[in-house]
């Protein structure tokens, strides 16, 4: 077998999970390829400048750019790899159920530039038994490659730091796999964690779901506080204050962005759509927006009402609009203030206006994204600022 070119190719590694894990891989000093089809994003990245936000990454990718990091726009980038991660998109369709065919394409089209003896890693997040289903197709193909599962589990935007910190689980077909994928993960992980590939992928999911489900008990509260007309973070500050048993309980907040929701259908799907907790968690979550628009119709004639949205990203000092609850809250006010205006620091929208203008012309503001830079704001007296998220420690002002 001829030597491989590079140690490892990220497919996809223009994304936000393949693209710090591609730094990392190069800044450990393995040699690293990346694929990936977006054509704007690889020339950005080649140009050594991130496409989106994480933290400590560009001085990383101006130091391994054309050194240990090579990317292109060209599947043959895989072929040259002795292990090929892949990390693209696995959404949920119009139905909430996961595609295994938008997989199944990927690979089939991919196998012309796979060849014998290489390691594949799965590191999107997937179904149950998406990993074997894998392995079973590469064999259809006619490949003899080993097939692993090592989910991510970092937090977007603090991947460089995280990666450093957490072990990492790592699950394969076959033995071969997992030793192939442990030495490769232990370049850049502290430890390595083994499981059968279902053990990984329930591991990965259920962690998502779980999330989402504790943001969903916080929104849940807020709700019924306010209902009661109480301020929630009156009650969270009592719950929470020395007492170590409510740790776990989170903030309240827009819990949305590119994985929870979509993981926790996944799991529903791969559950006869039983997971009882999983789909009151995204009643709740989805239901927020329209629940503090309809408190605002009642409190405020909305209708003669310009609100200002402050924080479009869906979480605090991200750039990523993915999915965040704000665009939701956006919709629903349309239709029922005179003007809605919104604004957010990381992200650049022609339909954005800036913070001031905001500031300036809303009559009622919502905290969107709690991003720390609107800890400094200081809008009218007269303008009330509502804050889910209790950005500023006062409470909701929901109530
Ligand atoms: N974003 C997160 O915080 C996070 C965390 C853990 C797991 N995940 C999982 O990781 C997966 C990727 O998420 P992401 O946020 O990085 O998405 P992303 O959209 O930012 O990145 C995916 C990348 O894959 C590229 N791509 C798509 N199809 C391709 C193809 N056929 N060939 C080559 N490149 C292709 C895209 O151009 C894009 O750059 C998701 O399925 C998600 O479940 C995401």
């Amino acid at each position: 077998m001829a030597p491989f070119r590079f140690d490892v190719c990220v497919v996809g590694g223009c994304g936000h999970v393949g693209l710090p894990l591609a730094l990392a891989f190069a800044r450990a000093g393995l040699r690293v390829s990346v694929y990936d089809t977006n054509e704007r994003a690889v020339e950005t990245v080649r140009a050594g400048r991130m496409p989106f936000l994480e933290g400590g990454a560009e001085p990383i990718l101006r130091e391994v750019i054309g050194r240990t990091l090579e990317v292109a726009n060209d599947p043959r980038m895989a072929t040259e790899a002795r292990q090929v991660v892949v990390v693209i998109g696995t959404p949920v369709d119009e139905h909430l159920n996961p595609t295994f065919h938008a997989m199944r394409r990927f690979f089939v089209e991919l196998r012309p530039h796979l060849v014998d003896g290489q390691s594949i890693i799965l590191r999107s997040t997937v179904a149950p038994g998406t990993t074997q289903k894998v392995h079973a197709l590469l064999m259809s193909l006619g490949l003899d490659v080993r097939v692993a599962f090592c989910p991510e589990r970092v937090a977007e935007g603090h991947a460089l730091e995280e990666f450093a910190t957490l072990p990492q689980i790592v699950s394969g077909c076959d033995e071969q796999a997992v030793v192939l994928a442990s030495e490769l993960f232990r370049r850049i992980a502290p430890t390595v964690q083994r499981l059968t590939p279902l053990e990984a992928e329930l591991t990965k999911i259920f962690t998502n779901v779980w999330r989402y489900i504790q943001f969903a008990t916080a929104n849940q509260f807020l709700m019924i506080a306010t209902d009661h007309g109480v301020d929630f973070y009156r009650v969270f500050e009592a719950m929470t204050r020395d007492y170590p048993r409510m740790a776990g309980l989170p903030r309240s907040g827009f819990a949305a962005g590119p994985c929870l929701f979509k993981d926790t259908m996944q799991l529903a799907a791969a559950s006869d759509n039983s997971l009882l907790l999983g789909h009151a968690a995204m009643l709740i979550n989805e239901g927020l927006p329209n629940f503090v628009a309809k408190r605002l119709k009642q409190r405020y004639p909305l209708a003669r009402m310009r609100v200002g949205v402050l924080g479009m990203a869906f979480k605090a000092e991200s750039d990523d609009p993915r999915e965040s609850l704000s665009y939701k809250l956006r919709k629903v006010l349309e239709a029922e203030a005179a003007e809605v205006l919104c604004t957010d620091v990381y992200i650049q929208d022609p339909t954005f206006r800036p913070l001031d203008e905001v500031l300036d012309r809303a009559d009622l503001l919502i905290i969107g994204a709690p991003h720390r830079e609107y800890r400094a704001i200081e809008p009218p007296a007269s303008t009330p600022v509502i804050d889910i998220w209790n950005l500023f420690g006062k409470g909701t002002a929901l109530v």
